[in-house]
C-alpha cells in the first residue's frame, strides 16, 4: 500500500453507524490517508502491509480519534457586541422586549452596516480560529444582520472570503428575513418582498450562499411570509433551514420540513406534529442549547419525541452577540448533555455524523469511513464521552484538515 500517512496506537470514533459499537468505536485501530481522504481505517491488526519506510507515520500516543467536529449554526460574523444588553437583561428586560424595542438584532444590523469588509473578517477569523483550536473542521455562517442588499451581500462575501483563507470549510447561509429593520417597521410585506425580488437574485448572481434561513417567529417573520422566502430560495435551487419554534410555537417547523427543510432549528416549542413531519422529510433538529442557556429559557426542547420519531439531532453553537456570545463547540457538546439531557454520544453525533446531513455533506464529512475526506481530530481523551464530560482542558491534541496536519 502507498499511503501518505498512517496513525496508529489511537483508538477511533468512527461514528460510522456501520461500526456496530457506540460511537462506531474502534479501540486499538489504525487509520491511512491517501490524497487528503481516508484511504483505510480498522482495527490496528488488520492493518494491511505498507511501505514504513517512506510513510509518515503518527503516533496517538492511546488518545481518541474522532471526526472533525461540524458547527452546523453559526452568526459570526458580526461587529460590536451586546453586553449592555445582557446587563438589562440581567436587571429584568426580556429577550423579546429588547427586540421590540428596538435593541437586540436591530442593534448588531447597526454595528455591521458601519463595519468594513476588512474589519467584518478580521472580527470572523478570529472566531474561526477559536472554534479551530477546539477541533471544528467545518462551520455554518449565516448573514442577517445587513437587513439591506449591500450590507446582506457584505457579510456573506465575508464568510465566503473566511472559507478561502481558513484551513475550515465554511458553508454559507443567506438569512435576509432574520429581523425587520427598521425601515420597514410598517411593511413587513414591503421587506419580504425586497428580500425575494433583490437580495435572492444579488446573493445568487454572485454564488454567495448554499442555503437560505428565515427567522420564524411573533418578533420576527409569520409562516406565510417565511414560506414565500423559502419556496423562493428552494425555486432557486437553494437549499433552505429554519430558525423556529425558539419563543413560541407557530408551527413553521412542520411548514419548513413540507418544503424539504435540511435543519429546523432552536425548537424548543416544537410539538409532537412538528415532530412526526420532521421525521417524514428526513429533517434534523438542530438543537441551540447556548441561546437555551443564555436566555436562560425553561422550556425543553422535545427531546424524547425526537428520539422516538428517530429525527437526527444536531447540536450546534449558535455563535451571536445576543442569544449565544459562546464560541465554543466543546462547550455545546457539555451543554447539549447537562441542560437537554443528550447521552454524550448523541451529542458527538450531533456534532459530526447529523451536523454534516444539517449541511448537505454527509457524503464528505463527518464520519471516519475509507473514501470519505480526511477532516479528522486526536484527543487526549481516555473514553469520547470524556468529550462531553470535561470542558476547558485543552484535550484537542491535533486536527487534519482534508489530509493535512494543522499547526494551530
Ligand atoms: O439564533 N433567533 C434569532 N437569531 C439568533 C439571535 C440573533 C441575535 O439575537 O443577535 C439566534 O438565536
Ligand atoms: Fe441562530
Amino acid at each position: 500500500m502507498s499511503w501518505d500517512q498512517v496513525w496508529i496506537d489511537v483508538n477511533v470514533a468512527s461514528m460510522n453507524p456501520s461500526v456496530s459499537a457506540p460511537y462506531g468505536a474502534i479501540v486499538d485501530a489504525a487509520l491511512a490517508v491517501k490524497d487528503g481522504k481516508i484511504a483505510w481505517v480498522g482495527p490496528r491488526g488488520e492493518l494491511p502491509e505498507f511501505d514504513v519506510m517512506s510513510t509518515p507515520l503518527y503516533r496517538g500516543k492511546g488518545g481518541w480519534i474522532t471526526p472533525g467536529l461540524i458547527d452546523a449554526h453559526t452568526h459570526l460574523v458580526f461587529a460590536g457586541n451586546r453586553a449592555n444588553e445582557f446587563e438589562k437583561r440581567l436587571q429584568g428586560a426580556s429577550y423579546e422586549e429588547i427586540a421590540r424595542s428596538g435593541g437586540g438584532i436591530i442593534s448588531t444590523v447597526k454595528a455591521c452596516r458601519e463595519a468594513s469588509e476588512a474589519e467584518l473578517f478580521e472580527l470572523g477569523r478570529k472566531r474561526l480560529n477559536a472554534l479551530a483550536k477546539e477541533g471544528v473542521t467545518t462551520v455554518e455562517i449565516k448573514s442577517g444582520y445587513g437587513l439591506d442588499t449591500v450590507t446582506e451581500l457584505k457579510l456573506l462575501r465575508v464568510a465566503r472570503e473566511l472559507g478561502k483563507h481558513h484551513h475550515v470549510d465554511v458553508k454559507t447561509t443567506f438569512l435576509g428575513a432574520h429581523a425587520i429593520p427598521p425601515e420597514y417597521k410598517d411593511d413587513i410585506e414591503g421587506y419580504v418582498d425586497l428580500v425575494i425580488n433583490e437580495m435572492l437574485p444579488a446573493v445568487i448572481a454572485e454564488d454567495l450562499a448554499d442555503a437560505v434561513d428565515v427567522f420564524c417567529e411573533n418578533i420576527a417573520f409569520n409562516i406565510e411570509q417565511t414560506e414565500r422566502v423559502l419556496t423562493a430560495a428552494k425555486d432557486a435551487g437553494l437549499d433552505i433551514k429554519l430558525h423556529a419554534e425558539q419563543l413560541s410555537n407557530l408551527g413553521g417547523s412542520a411548514m419548513a420540513a413540507k418544503l424539504g427543510a435540511k435543519s429546523v432549528d432552536h425548537i424548543e416549542y416544537l410539538d409532537e406534529d412538528g415532530v412526526v413531519a420532521l421525521s417524514k422529510s428526513g429533517t434534523c433538529a438542530t438543537l441551540l442549547p447556548g441561546a437555551f442557556y443564555f436566555l436562560r429559557e425553561t422550556q425543553m426542547p422535545p427531546i424524547a419525541l425526537l428520539r422516538k420519531h428517530k429525527v437526527p439531532m444536531v447540536l450546534a453553537s449558535d455563535y451571536n452577540p445576543g442569544s449565544s456570545p459562546l464560541c465554543s463547540s466543546l462547550l455545546m457538546l457539555n451543554m447539549g448533555c447537562t441542560l437537554f439531557r443528550l447521552t454524550p454520544e448523541e451529542a458527538l453525533t450531533g456534532m459530526t455524523r447529523n451536523a454534516a446531513k444539517a449541511l448537505g455533506v454527509e457524503d464528505k464529512v463527518g464520519v471516519l469511513a475509507a473514501g470519505m475526506q480526511a477532516d479528522f481530530c486526536l484527543w487526549d481523551i481516555t473514553t469520547p464521552a470524556e468529550l462531553a464530560y470535561s470542558y476547558g482542558a485543552g484535550v484537542c491534541l491535533e486536527v487534519v484538515k482534508a489530509g493535512h496536519l494543522v499547526h494551530q
